[in-house]
């Protein structure tokens, strides 16, 4: 399994003698650029010793207060400075994020005999700010493929911060629980599908539940089938990989607040009979971001000891076209008793999703939240770097918002409007899978609700685009899986944790 294990970052009020890689940051203001986090003694030496000012070298180098555009300045004895734009002076904990995770990630392509030491200096005093800081510089730390001899990556890190209070060393034990969390689910997803399939995926569940020392549950297939799981079984069925239904607990004392997560797991995605066009089939080891999301994010919270139960449910099949597929037009019966006529087997998600929504609303949540890669409509909606949030009522939704704005993730609130229904009559089950070809995420949240008993909260979290990067890495964000809506989650626990 592909596995990338995070260095370990401290906090310090002054940068040492001997720092390794100083980050400095540039800021924009009204009168112009500054530089922060440099202390006066260094920008005077090197100042004299470069017969310029270190901002303006920067930017002679290409360097920008932009956020995020990072240079490397090699400055005399040896000594290494990154530049980074911060954005306006007056910075959030996500200019933070991502200029903490451009300069590392510069740091981190350059070659060296040993790996790489960091100290970060981007006069972050408030909690918030260093734990936007030290996650985005964790997160940045993040490769995407094998590690090679003459690049070995990031060793440690040093964040510098003038608050010696408590807060500030707990500040930067959540950013690094989070970051950690993320680096589960991007190194799940990164996965190629022929390691991680349903069973190995719930074996390794299971290993990251008993270091989290949190209970769980695996459904295999004859478990699965032998308890109504219509949905899972028709999708998994295809595959000889068997599916799998995990479900992880987390119940501290006097919680006062039951919020359930369901995660969508396909562990490959080829459509099934509707089989896809090879050129869509390459990303989808990708197609259980959902499931990797739920179970990370599920093992952080515990690991915060936050106040809050949480169940977290991954449905796990693998999709295949095979003599024992499910058809177009089956009629499936699923976890519950309500028919499906399936109008196609590519909209397999919707299918395990609708199974494992009807578990998990039966132990009566407070808040039920999907996390899937469920349509190519979302992206076609709304790019490549925004998920689709859907939700019964606005007040959960705004609930979502503000975990989303918190962690610096990017979501926007889709309708499920009345016409959504209509579209999936069917004429042979209780409903079918599909709509027709507008609004394709919209018609899947409406089939979806229909597995969520009226009276319960739910929301559901569409992250096709934003949860597999196929481009160049950017910011905190790698190439292939970027761990999408973990960070969300743990904010949103936070926020209902009493
Ligand atoms: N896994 C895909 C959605 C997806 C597409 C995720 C691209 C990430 C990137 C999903 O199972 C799917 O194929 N959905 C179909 C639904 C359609 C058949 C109604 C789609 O979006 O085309
Ligand atoms: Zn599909
Ligand atoms: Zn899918």
């Amino acid at each position: 399994m592909f596995s990338f294990t995070l260095p370990v970052i401290t906090l310090a009020t002054a940068a040492s003698k001997d720092p390794g890689i100083l980050v400095i940051g540039l800021a924009e203001t009204s009168d112009g650029d500054i530089l922060v986090g440099l202390s006066e003694d260094l920008a005077k030496s090197a100042t004299k010793a470069l017969g310029a000012d270190v901002a303006s070298l920067a930017r002679e180098l290409g360097g920008s207060a932009k956020n995020g555009k990072a240079v490397l300045l090699a400055l005399p004895a040896g000594r290494k400075v990154v530049v980074v734009g911060i954005g306006p002076i007056d910075v959030t904990a996500e200019q933070l994020r991502r200029a903490a995770g451009a300069a590392v990630r510069l740091i981190e392509g350059l070659p060296a005999s040993q790996p790489h030491r960091i100290t970060l200096s981007l006069d972050t005093a408030e909690p918030s700010l260093i734990e936007g800081a030290g996650e985005g510089a964790l997160l940045g730390c993040y490769r995407y493929g094998p590690a090679k001899s003459e690049n070995p990556g990031i060793g440690s890190i040093t964040l510098i911060s003038s608050n010696k209070k408590p807060e500030a060393k707990q500040a930067l034990d959540l950013a690094a629980v989070t970051a950690a969390a993320v680096v589960q689910a991007r190194n799940w997803v990164n996965t190629p599908a022929n390691l991680l399939y349903p069973e190995s995926f719930a074996e390794s569940a299971r290993a990251l539940a008993k270091a989290s020392k949190l209970s769980v549950e695996v459904w295999d297939d004859k478990a699965l089938e032998r308890e109504g799981f219509g949905g899972i079984m028709a999708v998994g069925g295809g595959s000889d990989r068997k599916p799998r239904l995990v479900k992880l607990s987390y119940s501290p004392r006097g919680a006062k607040f039951h919020l359930s997560l369901v995660g969508k797991g396909i562990t490959f995605d080829t459509g099934g009979l509707n089989l896809k066009p090879a050129d869509s089939m390459y990303t989808m080891k990708s197609d259980m971001g959902g499931a990797a999301a739920v179970l990370a994010a599920i093992s952080a919270i515990a690991k915060l000891g936050l106040r809050i139960q949480v169940t977290a449910w991954a449905a796990l099949a693998e999709n295949m076209p095979s003599g024992s597929s499910y058809r177009p037009s089956d009629v499936l019966t699923m976890y519950g008793g309500l028919t499906v006529e399936n109008s196609n087997s590519d909209a397999e998600g919707r299918i395990v999703m609708a199974d494992t929504l009807v578990k998990a609303s039966q132990d009566s949540p407070d808040l039920v939240v999907d996390v899937a890669t469920l349509t190519g409509a979302c992206m076609v909606a709304l790019g490549e770097r925004v998920a689709g949030l859907m939700a019964r009522d606005d007040e959960t939704a705004d609930l979502i918002l503000d975990a989303a704005e918190v962690a610096g993730e990017l979501f926007w609130q889709l309708p499920i409007p009345e016409d959504a229904g209509p579209k999936l009559e069917s004429k042979v089950a209780d409903t079918k899978s599909t709509g027709d070809r507008y609004g394709g995420a919209l018609s899947a949240a409406a089939f979806l609700s229909k597995f969520v008993p009226e009276q319960t909260s739910w929301a559901h979290l569409d992250i096709a685009g934003p949860s597999f990067n196929s481009g160049s890495a950017h910011d905190y964000t790698p190439t292939g899986g970027t761990g999408a809506s973990v960070r969300t989650l743990i904010a949103l626990a936070q926020a209902r944790a009493n």
